[in-house]
């Protein structure tokens, strides 16, 4: 691969601390699939899509996220581990992921409130509140108890540990978007008036219970890493003054790469559909640029990744040369240009030309984006290639006929 100006700085590996190196620095952002089998094991069809990623240049391949408990599903299709049972199959997957040179790190998860009532009718949340503007698709909570949050912290550390040895290389804690440890952290979902709730403090305690169980499990010599909110987009609820100190003590823990996002699937700032974005941050075409670099300005020494909105290689090669970001991610350029990385770093081309369309209504617009590119994944599973100018009508058709179904199934056996 020829190494061009415009995308000299992304060529460079990165050393997130001694045995730990990316080879160049793009990544792919964790991408729900939607793909695994009935049994939530991952299956043939997840193992297709990421042959067709594992060799197009990318530095590091994020999985979408794997639940924690197969009682708390956040999409239809979401892998779930648990326990051995689909230990060969996992192995399989890492060694898929890695085969073409990226490191394979998992997403590991747990969706809290924010799981469809079809998928899971009796979500468990830190406190009874309804997630807000979801139309009704998402159940009220039932209020978890101090020994059933204990039980999730060690399920996090077990499915991180079998996750890695089956062959993964690091492991990325899902603190964003709304899920189980984004709703810990707000004072708007989290109204806990015990030592998990409260003040700022004892809201952060839940995440920093998580790092330290996973890092017991998973030993010293391999990554792990955090997605978290900038912010979330409500009124009232966690910001980034909040967010800085989160990731202060993230950092006093040693967490080895903070990966920057925000937003909630009610308000979809992580897709760029919140109106409310600064249009500062749009101009700069990466959506939460300005607050890596208040990150980076506190932390200069916290490894850092910045997924959303990029699309040209000179944004890319710009945050990192810049020194704001060492990772660039992508999310759903690569659901459309498989090999747009590979692209992206010889030149043969300067920009992803993944376009959202939009209606203007925020909740519609979050869901018709998901499942957009979701349909594209499934096309890569079954072998066949993205088709990026589809009407979005045809896609959510094609997602609604497959998971509508899948739904069904999952909610009368009561899941
Ligand atoms: C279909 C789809 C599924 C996603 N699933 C996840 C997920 O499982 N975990 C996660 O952290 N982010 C998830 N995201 C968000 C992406 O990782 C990324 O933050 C977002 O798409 C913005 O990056 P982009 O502008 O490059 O697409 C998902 C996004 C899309 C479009």
């Amino acid at each position: 691969m020829t190494t061009t100006t415009a995308a000299e700085a992304l060529h460079q590996p990165l050393t997130l601390r001694e045995g730990i190196v990316l080879r160049n620095r793009l990544a792919k952002g964790a991408l729900s699939e939607s793909l695994a089998r009935r049994d939530h094991s991952p299956g043939s069809r997840i193992k297709n899509l990421y042959r067709r990623w594992a060799d197009n240049g990318l530095g590091l391949i994020i999985t979408g996220n794997v639940m924690v408990d197969r009682r708390a599903i956040g999409e239809p299709g979401n892998v779930v581990v648990e326990d051995d049972s689909a230990f060969a199959d996992l192995v399989e997957w890492a060694q898929i992921i890695k085969s073409g040179g990226a490191a394979a790190w998992a997403q590991i998860n747990h969706p809290g409130r924010q799981a469809p009532r079809t998928l899971t009718p009796q979500p468990v949340a830190p406190s009874a509140v309804a997630l807000p503007g979801a139309g009704g698709m998402f159940a009220e909570p039932r209020e978890l108890t101090v020994a059933e949050i204990e039980e999730i912290i060690a399920r996090f550390a077990t499915t991180a540990g079998i996750l890695i040895r089956a062959g993964f290389d690091g492991i990325q804690i899902h603190g964003a978007h709304g899920y189980l440890v984004s709703q810990f952290l707000s004072p708007l979902a989290n109204q806990r008036t015990d030592e998990w709730g409260g003040t700022p403090e004892n809201r952060r305690r839940f995440v920093l219970a998580l790092v330290r169980a996973i890092r017991a499990e998973i030993g010293p010599d391999v990554a792990l890493a955090i997605k978290l909110n900038s912010a979330d987009f409500q009124r009232g609820g966690f910001n980034e003054d909040e967010s800085l100190d989160v990731v202060r003590a993230l950092a006093a823990e040693g967490i080895d790469l903070l990966e920057i996002s925000g937003g909630t699937y009610s308000s979809a700032a992580m897709l760029g559909v919140d109106p409310t974005l600064k249009e500062s941050t749009r101009r700069r075409e990466a959506y939460f640029l300005d607050y890596a670099e208040r990150v980076r300005a506190e932390l200069p020494d916290l490894p850092l990744m910045l997924t959303g909105g990029f699309r040209t290689a000179e944004a890319m090669n710009d945050a990192v040369a810049s020194g704001a970001v060492d990772l660039i991610g992508l999310g759903r350029p690569l659901t459309v240009e498989p090999d747009v990385p590979g692209q992206l770093l010889d030149g043969t081309v300067t920009a992803s030309t993944v376009k959202p369309k939009r209606s203007g209504i925020r909740l519609i617009d979050s869901l018709t984006e998901l499942t957009a590119y979701t349909v594209q994944m499934w096309r890569m599973a079954d072998g066949r290639e993205p088709a990026p100018r589809r009407h979005p009508a045809f896609n959510v058709t094609a997602y609604l006929i497959r998971n509508g179904r899948d739904s069904v199934r999952v909610g009368r056996r009561g899941l």
